[in-house]
C-alpha cells in the first residue's frame, strides 16, 4: 500500500465547477449482482476507486472476466468456477460481503470470509445471515468463513430485516438479490431505502427480476427462474457530492456541482441551509455558496432519508467554524468519531460525550500533521485543511483513494492547494 500524503495549504476560497462521479456504494452491490446472470453485464459511470478494484478482483477470483475501460466496467459471469470470497481479498473491503446473496442464489453454495472490522467500529453481519436463513439457506461459521448452502434452491419468505440500528443497506442488498431467484414470493420488511438500494433494484428489474415497492421500506419480490445480463448506468455519488458541498461551505466558496441528484441529499441540503449555506438547485445539480457567516445546527445520523452517517464527519469540519455550538449525534455507527481527535489537533473545539459530539465554533482552524483513518473521516480532514491556516499534512491518503477519484485534482481545479507526495 503506497503511503502517499497530502500537503494542503489554506485558507483558500473554492470557486468554479466540479463534476461528481458515479456512486461507489451503488456500484459495489450492483457489481456483485452481476453474478446472478450468466453472461456479460456492462456498467457505466463506475468510479475508478480502489474499492471498485477490490470488487473486480473478487469477481475475477471466482472465475468471472472483468474489464474496465474508463468509467465502463463489464463483468462476464458466465462461469463461476469458485464461489468463494477469499480472506486475502475480503479483508481489504468489508463491502465484499454483498457477494453472499448473489452467489447463494446463482450457485446454491458460497463461502465468504467474515469481513474484518474497520475504523468506524464493529461491523456485524447477523442481519445478512438471518435474512438468508429465512430464505432457506443453511449457514455455518467456521475458520473465519461464512459457509452457506441452499440445496434445492431458496424459497421465498416474509422477512423482517430491522436491527438494533434500524435498516441495513448491504443486508438489504444481499437478501434482495437472493430473493430474485428464490421460489415464490418474498416480502422484505424494514428494507433500506438508500438511493443505492433503489439503483440496485432498478438494475435487477432490468435483468428480469420482479420487484415492487422499490424505494420503500417494504420490498416485494416474485422469484424468477433466471436473470439476464444488462447494460446499466450507476447513479451519481451523493456522498462525494455532499463532500464537495462541505468544501464549498467551509471555504466561503461559490461552487457549481454537476451530475448531482439533490433529491438524494435532501437531509444534507436541509442542514446546509440551516447553517446559512446557500444551496440553489440547477438542472443537473446545484450551486453551493457561503458568506462566512456559518450558523450552528444539530445533526443526528439516521437511515435514509434521514441524515447520512457518511456525511457526519464532513459536516463536523464545517461546524467547527460556525458561530455557536452544535451537537452531532451518531446513531448508525456510535464509534464513528476517529476524526474528532485529528480535528482537535487543528484547534477545533470538540467534546465527545458517548454517541454525541459537542462542536463549539472557533474563529479559525490551524494546520497540523493529521492521520487519516476511515474513508469519510479522511475526507473530512481534507475539508478542514482547506480552511485551516498553514500547511496541513494528511498521512495515509490511501483511505481517501478508496472512495474519492482524484479528489486533489478536482479540488485544485476550484482553487485548492493540495499536493500529493509519495513517502
Ligand atoms: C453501507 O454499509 C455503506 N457501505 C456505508 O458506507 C454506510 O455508512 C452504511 O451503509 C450506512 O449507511 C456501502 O454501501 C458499501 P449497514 P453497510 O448494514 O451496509 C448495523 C462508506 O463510507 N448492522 O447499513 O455495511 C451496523 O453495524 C461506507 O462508503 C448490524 O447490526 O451498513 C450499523 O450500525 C462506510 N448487523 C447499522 O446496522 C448487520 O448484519 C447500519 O449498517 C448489518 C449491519
Amino acid at each position: 500500500m503506497p503511503m502517499d500524503i497530502f500537503k494542503i495549504t489554506g485558507p483558500v476560497r473554492l470557486d468554479g465547477e466540479i463534476i461528481v462521479g458515479g456512486s461507489k456504494n451503488a456500484a459495489l452491490p450492483i457489481m456483485a449482482a452481476t453474478l446472478l446472470a450468466g453472461g456479460k453485464t456492462t456498467l457505466h459511470s463506475v468510479p475508478n476507486l480502489s474499492d471498485i478494484g477490490v470488487m473486480g478482483k473478487l469477481l475475477e477470483d471466482m472465475g468471472c472476466k472483468v474489464e474496465t475501460n474508463g468509467g465502463t466496467t463489464t463483468v462476464d459471469a458466465t462461469t463461476i468456477s469458485k464461489p468463494v470470497g477469499d480472506y486475502e481479498i475480503v479483508r481489504k473491503m468489508r463491502a465484499s460481503i454483498c457477494i453472499l446473496g448473489p452467489l447463494l442464489a446463482r450457485c446454491g453454495k458460497v463461502e465468504v470470509s467474515m469481513p474484518g472490522g474497520c475504523a468506524i467500529g464493529y461491523r456485524p453481519v447477523d442481519i445478512h445471515l438471518r435474512g438468508l436463513q429465512e430464505l432457506g439457506a443453511k449457514i455455518e461459521l467456521k475458520n473465519g468463513y461464512i459457509s452457506a448452502t441452499a440445496n434445492g434452491g431458496l424459497k421465498g419468505a416474509n422477512i423482517f430485516l430491522g436491527g438494533a440500528f434500524g435498516s441495513s443497506v448491504l443486508a438489504t442488498a444481499n437478501v434482495l438479490c437472493a430473493a430474485t431467484l428464490a421460489k415464490g414470493k418474498t416480502i422484505i420488511e424494514y428494507a433500506a431505502c438508500e438511493p443505492e438500494i433503489t439503483d440496485l433494484a432498478h438494475c435487477l428489474v432490468a435483468m428480469g427480476a420482479k420487484i415492487t415497492g422499490i424505494g420503500s421500506p417494504q420490498l416485494v419480490i416474485h422469484g424468477v427462474k433466471e436473470l439476464k445480463p444488462v447494460e446499466h448506468t450507476v447513479i451519481p455519488d451523493r456522498i462525494e457530492a455532499g463532500t464537495f458541498m462541505a468544501a464549498a461551505a467551509i471555504t466561503n466558496g461559490n461552487v457549481k456541482i454537476k451530475n448531482c441528484r439533490l433529491d438524494h441529499l435532501m437531509a444534507a441540503v436541509d442542514k446546509f441551509r440551516s447553517m446559512n449555506v446557500a444551496v440553489e438547485e440547477t438542472t443537473d445539480g446545484c450551486v453551493v455558496s457561503s458568506n462566512g457567516n456559518l450558523q450552528p445546527t444539530d445533526i443526528t445520523t439516521l437511515p435514509y432519508p434521514g441524515f447520512p452517517t457518511d456525511l457526519q464527519a464532513q459536516f463536523m469540519a464545517v461546524l467547527c467554524l460556525a458561530k455557536g455550538n452544535s451537537i452531532i449525534t451518531e446513531k448508525i455507527f456510535p464509534d464513528r468519531f476517529m476524526h474528532v481527535a485529528e480535528m482537535s489537533r487543528m484547534a477545533a473545539n470538540l467534546r465527545k460525550e458517548g454517541p454525541h459530539v459537542i462542536v463549539s465554533g472557533v474563529d479559525k482552524l490551524i494546520s497540523a500533521p493529521v492521520m487519516a483513518s476511515d474513508l469519510r473521516a479522511s475526507a473530512a480532514l481534507v475539508v478542514a485543511a482547506l480552511a485551516a491556516h498553514g500547511e496541513t499534512i494528511i498521512n495515509r491518503v490511501y483511505h481517501i483513494d478508496r472512495g474519492y477519484e482524484k479528489i486533489e485534482e478536482k479540488l485544485n481545479a476550484l482553487g485548492a492547494k493540495i499536493e500529493r507526495e509519495s513517502v
